[in-house]
């Protein structure tokens, strides 16, 4: 397997690639990788001749450095896990200064208000982070498509918009989300939950799921309260917000319009981990 750890040669290495009229398919990752990262990646093999995962822990998406420092790295596992998948994967795990040189910042967007709720409103900068490492991952691959996980609904629409407002020509594809048995979306992060509390965490899905049995018939405000006070019941998880948006504007529902989607989004902390999860409701 082809490991590059600078940009200037993976960019002559896929030049060549192109030349043999291969499509080539860009996963994104932080690694630590799971079954929802491989989801991705089978499906972007799936779609493609060549496919780039790139592994790397971006230091500008963080709000807190104890979650930057925290985050779980394990690129020779990783490597070993995409080897067994297939052949025609190239890992791309540049270093911090490979990206950024002397100066670690973010580029500063324009998402149309996206980046205002949620994630957005509770990590200050995390999607200018976002944002200016997978701008430089699309530009650096120039892949025929990229795939993203909905398990982060919100990035998945922010790059979206990224791409349509700097006109990039790279086809950005939504994965579903991959679940634990009890229904806990796969992340990264739940390998620094106890055994008991990644048991409990089955909760999150379970009050998704509730939330959509009752969106036929209750308001979102009702619904809103409901989950705010069995949250606030549970001594485990604290939850720090649960909201019903429009799924393309991200705006919170008022009152619902037949011809829009919605999703539930919830990010709660179990553990001093902060979860999130979301579920299309119509
Ligand atoms: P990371 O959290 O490693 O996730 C990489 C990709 O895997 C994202 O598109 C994410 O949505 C997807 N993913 C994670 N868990 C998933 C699950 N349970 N089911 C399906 N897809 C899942 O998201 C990031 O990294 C970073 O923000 C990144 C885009 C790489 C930019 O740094």
């Amino acid at each position: 397997m082809h490991i590059f750890d600078r940009k200037k040669e993976l960019v002559s290495f896929l030049q060549d690639e192109r030349k043999k009229n291969i499509s080539i398919g860009l996963v994104p990752t932080m690694g630590a990788l799971h079954t929802g990262h491989v989801s991705l990646v089978k499906k972007a093999l799936s779609e493609n001749g060549l496919v780039v995962v790139s592994i790397f822990v971006n230091p500008t998406q963080f709000d807190k450095k104890d979650d930057l420092e925290k985050y779980p790295r394990s690129l020779e596992r990783d490597v070993e896990l995409l080897q067994k998948e297939s052949d025609q994967i190239i890992v791309f795990a540049p270093s911090i200064d490979e990206i950024y040189g002397k100066s670690v910042k973010s580029q500063s967007y324009e998402f149309d208000g996206l980046d205002k709720v949620m994630e957005g409103e509770f990590r200050a900068g995390h999607f200018n982070g976002v944002g200016t490492i997978v701008e430089l991952l699309l530009r650096t691959v120039s892949p025929d498509k990229a795939y993203f996980g909905e398990k982060d609904f919100q990035q998945l629409q922010i790059i979206r918009k990224m791409v349509q407002i700097k006109k990039l020509p790279y086809a950005i594809i939504g994965c579903p989300i991959e679940r634990e048995p009890n229904g806990l979306a796969k992340s990264s992060r739940n390998e620094r939950l106890s055994e008991t509390t990644k048991e409990e965490a089955g909760l999150i899905y379970e009050t998704l799921l509730a939330a959509k049995s009752k969106f036929g018939t209750e308001s979102a405000s009702s619904i809103r309260h409901w989950v705010k006070s069995e949250f606030g019941k549970n001594p485990v998880f604290n939850l720090e917000y649960f909201e019903i948006a429009d799924e393309n504007t991200l705006t919170p529902m008022l009152k619902k319009q037949n011809d829009q989607k919605y999703r539930a989004f919830i990010a709660v902390y179990a553990d001093g981990v902060r979860l999130i999860d979301n579920l299309r409701l119509n």
